[in-house]
């Protein structure tokens, strides 16, 4: 009987690709990949809202509305997708935005991306389309999927969806920022050599998570594209992200051409609380929330560190959606207590130090466990902080229903860059400080009772640092209303705050995590040939299953 039934999906398959390849009807047929000017790029496994969902993107070349085919790996036979297995993407054309000119072609407002030139100064980039699908899945369960524009297909890839029935696992890293060192195919490939320890000492990782700066360059998008395709393809032959789910934000780098940011990923819970606006242009960028198991996260967008206010009242509705969470954590780019260069060093640090002073508050207000963070490139470990200080100076690697909220700031997940101890500031919030010039990851492990995180160099399998929280109370209520009291609007002297929703202004000065590159003016702102083909591209595909 499963002879028959696998013979009779595999001659759907053939009639299907006969289809597909005649009349463009259905989709479940498959062709050998081959390499095409319309090949799906920056294929990512967003992180959903739960554990059951997963929220695909991708970008090609083809105007032509994206197709993703998904089925569980058991039901993939002879590389061919049962029917239904095909969702469609919301399709758009990506724009960007040049905050800082050195490109002739370039304004500053939104265009789409053959406005701009390539690396020689006179060949037009090609468009990009940007596709986002979201799916619904069963948890703890192995999916194949391929996505393309229903005539050019990606390669089929397989991943896992997690569980958090018996807590839940992920890996986190500071900014791979590929491009920082100049030098993109260094910088991947650290990139990659991190993604491989990571994914090979911990297999069963639920997702990973990066906190901002995923790309380097503010100034020319044909450069911000090579470094998004070495992001999410740092070694083609291992496809680390398009075989795990990815959760990722933005750095200061990340959102300096305006929308584009936005059309490399598929946000959860997206909102227009915390969104920056560039030339009255939204970046649609902003806070979102997902929710994994006992879990809330809530990450902020940094780049719109003046708007306490929205993201006041992001969090609070973020916690009201989800009563009940036994953890809160909380990420964003900027780190408000790192020993390294951003530490208030210069004026350009006033991001930094502005979070220290008031989004710290919002911790506080909302008892929040746990903060993670990244752009000092350097790893920092804080007290348990509440209300700007230490709770205790005691060193310690363990606390039991701590008071307060411990910060991590993350140290390269590539080796692109580090920054050094900054020697000319006061860092008695810091518990725990390491700098030794290789990338590092963080593996957290999260239970009801325990969370758990624990930091490595890749070059050793002996943990730089290792800290556990336990909690023998019950989940805190939503509404708590934190250990660390109130939090007043921020507005002090001329700095412009966000008091009404949703958006800040472009005024924001620049950032740090100066490379050289930090713009003057900041703005933040983006036939019978083919069936013969796909004849050929079953029998060619069926040969390869059956290997
Ligand atoms: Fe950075
Ligand atoms: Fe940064």
């Amino acid at each position: 009987m499963f002879l028959g039934k696998k013979t009779a999906r595999t001659a759907l398959a053939v009639f299907c690709a006969l289809a597909v390849a005649g009349c463009g009807f259905g989709a479940q047929g498959t062709k050998a990949y081959a390499a095409s000017a319309d090949d799906p790029y920056n294929i990512n496994i967003g992180i959903g809202g739960s554990e059951t969902e997963v929220r695909f993107c991708w970008q090609s070349a083809s105007s032509k509305t994206g197709q993703l085919q998904i089925a569980k790996t058991d039901d993939v036979k002879s590389g061919a997708f049962p029917a239904g297995s095909t969702k469609y993407a919301a399709l758009e054309r990506v724009t960007a935005t040049e905050g800082y000119l050195d490109n002739a072609v370039s304004t500053n407002t939104d265009h789409p991306i053959s406005s701009f030139k390539a690396e020689d100064g006179t060949t037009a980039l090609t468009d990009e389309y940007s596709n986002k699908v979201t799916v619904s899945l069963s948890a703890n369960t192995s999916y194949t999927y391929r996505v393309g524009d229903g005539t050019t297909w990606s390669k089929d890839y397989t991943f896992r969806t997690g569980s958090a029935a018996d807590g839940f696992t992920f890996a986190a890293f500071g900014d791979p920022q590929i491009g920082a060192s100049k030098n993109v195919p260094h910088d991947t490939a650290g990139w990659a050599d991190t993604l491989r320890k990571v994914t090979a000492k911990y297999p069963s990782a639920d997702f990973l998570f990066s906190m901002g700066d995923q790309v380097n360059d503010y100034d020319h998008v044909y450069q911000q594209q090579t470094e998004y395709k070495g992001f999410f393809n740092p070694i083609a032959s291992a496809d680390y992200l398009q075989t795990h789910i990815l959760a990722a934000f933005t750095g200061n780098h990340d959102f300096q051409m305006g929308k584009y940011y936005s059309y490399h990923y598929n946000q959860p819970n997206l909102s227009p609380l915390g969104q920056t606006v560039t030339n009255n242009v939204p970046d649609r960028n902003g806070d979102f929330w997902f929710r994994y198991g006992n879990t809330l996260f809530m990450v902020l967008e940094g780049n719109n560190f003046y708007g306490v206010s929205a993201h006041d009242q992001f969090m609070s509705k973020a916690i009201s959606a989800n009563p009940g969470v036994k953890w809160k954590v909380t990420a964003f780019h900027q780190a408000p207590y790192s020993e390294a260069n951003h530490d208030g060093a210069t004026s350009a640090d006033d991001d930094v130090m502005f979070i220290r002073q008031n989004w710290t508050k919002l911790m506080d207000k909302y008892d929040v466990d746990i903060v993670l963070n990244g752009h000092d490139h350097y790893y920092t470990r804080s007290y348990q902080m509440l209300a700007g200080s230490p709770v205790s100076t005691e060193k310690t690697q363990k606390v039991t229903d701590p008071k307060g909220t411990v910060y991590f700031t993350l140290d390269s997940g590539s080796g692109s860059k580090y920054y050094t101890y900054n020697t000319s500031q006061d860092h008695s919030f810091s518990a725990f400080g390491w700098q030794n010039n290789v990338p590092t990851y963080t593996y957290a492990k999260v239970t009801d009772s325990a969370f758990t995180l624990t930091t490595y160099a890749t070059n050793s399998d002996t943990p730089i640092d290792t800290y556990t929280i336990s909690k023998t109370q019950a989940p805190a209520s939503s509404s708590k209303g934190g250990s660390g009291g109130t939090v007043s609007n921020p507005a002090s002297g001329t700095q412009p705050v966000s008091t009404t929703q949703p958006v800040s202004t472009v005024s924001n000065p620049p950032t740090g995590d100066d490379d050289g590159n930090t713009p003057v003016v900041f703005i933040i702102a983006a036939g019978a040939l083919l069936i013969a083909a796909c004849c050929v591209a079953v029998i060619v595909r069926r040969k390869k299953a059956g290997n």
